[in-house]
C-alpha cells in the first residue's frame, strides 16, 4: 500500500479530487489530510470522504516530533494541495523527492513568497500575458523551486480576467494533478 498525506490550507478541491481519484485504486491510500487551519473547507471534503484529518500549527509543524512522527507513520509521500505554509527543512530531508507541490503558473514565472492563489492571476493578467499555466513540483528548502515534474499551458486572451484565470487553471489542475502524482509514486 502507497499511503499519501495530503497538506492544505484552503478551499481542497485538488485535494478532493486526488482523494476521488485514488478511491478507485487498491494500492493506493489517502491516509490524512492535514491542514493548518481549523476552518478551512477542504476539512469538509475530507469528512465527506471518510479521510482522517488533523489540524497543526505552524509551531507543531516546526517544532514537535510528533508532527514529523505522524508523517513517517502515514506518509510515503506527501502532496500539497494549496498549502500555504514553509515546509520545514527537517520535513524535506525526511522525505527527500517524495514531497510534491503544485503552483498555478508556469515557474520560473510567478513563484516564490507571496505568489499564490489570486495573487498569480492578478500579476498575470497585469504581465498581458499570453499564456499561463500548471507547474507540478518536487519541494526543496525554497519556495516554488524544487525540480519540476510536469507543466501544462492555456492560452489567453485580453479578455480573459484574474477570475476566468484561476477558472483556467482550475481545470487543469483538476485535470492533471492526480495523473501526475500516480506517476511519481509508482516510478
Ligand atoms: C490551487 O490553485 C493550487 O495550485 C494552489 O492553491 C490552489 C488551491 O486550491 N497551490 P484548492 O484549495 O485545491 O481548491
Amino acid at each position: 500500500m502507497i499511503k499519501i498525506v495530503i497538506l492544505a490550507s484552503g478551499s481542497g478541491s485538488n485535494a478532493e479530487r486526488i482523494t476521488q481519484y485514488f478511491s478507485s485504486h487498491k494500492n493506493v491510500e489517502i491516509s490524512y489530510i492535514l491542514s493548518n487551519k481549523n476552518d478551512a473547507f477542504v476539512l469538509e471534503r475530507a469528512k465527506k470522504h471518510g479521510i482522517k484529518t488533523k489540524v497543526f500549527s505552524n509551531k507543531e509543524m516546526k517544532e514537535q516530533i510528533e508532527f514529523l512522527n505522524l508523517l513517517k507513520t502515514e506518509a510515503d509521500f506527501i502532496v500539497l494541495a494549496g498549502f500555504l505554509l514553509k515546509v520545514p527543512e527537517h520535513i524535506i530531508k525526511a522525505f527527500p523527492n517524495k514531497i510534491i507541490n503544485i503552483h498555478p503558473a508556469l515557474l520560473p514565472n510567478y513563484g516564490g513568497k507571496g505568489m499564490y492563489g489570486m495573487h498569480v492571476h492578478r500579476a498575470v493578467k497585469k504581465n498581458n500575458e499570453t499564456e499561463t499555466g500548471i507547474t507540478i513540483h518536487y519541494v526543496n528548502e525554497n519556495y516554488d523551486e524544487g525540480a519540476i515534474i510536469f507543466q501544462a499551458k492555456t492560452a489567453l486572451t485580453t479578455e480573459d480576467t484574474p477570475e476566468t484565470i484561476a477558472n483556467k487553471i482550475h481545470e487543469l489542475e483538476q485535470q492533471h494533478f492526480p495523473n501526475v502524482i500516480e506517476q511519481v509514486i509508482n516510478k
